[in-house]
């Protein structure tokens, strides 16, 4: 089980974290992994300079998240540390 944080600070949440959100949601139906992570929200993580949203994976903070790379953040980070936690 794994724990995501998506930034709705107001600085995320301008630069599109709702979107991501329903990202989130769509990905994890899909993969069915409704089990094993759980999706919630937090505020302001402190690096609202940089572009895009920021997402924390357990205790790992990752910016500039946006629906252009969140189809590689999905594959190359939460599914490799979903594998980690199983
Ligand atoms: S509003 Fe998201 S890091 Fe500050």
């Amino acid at each position: 089980m794994i724990i995501v944080q998506i930034c709705v600070g107001s600085s995320c949440h301008l630069k599109g974290s709702e979107e991501i959100v329903e990202l989130f949601g769509e990905y994890i139906s899909k993969n069915n992994l409704d089990d094993e992570i759980v999706l919630t929200g937090t505020f302001c993580a402190g690096k609202c300079n940089r572009s895009g949203v920021t997402i924390i994976v357990n205790d790992q903070i990752f910016t500039g998240i946006t629906p252009y790379n969140f189809s590689d953040f999905w594959t190359n980070t939460v599914l490799p540390e979903v594998e980690k936690n199983r």
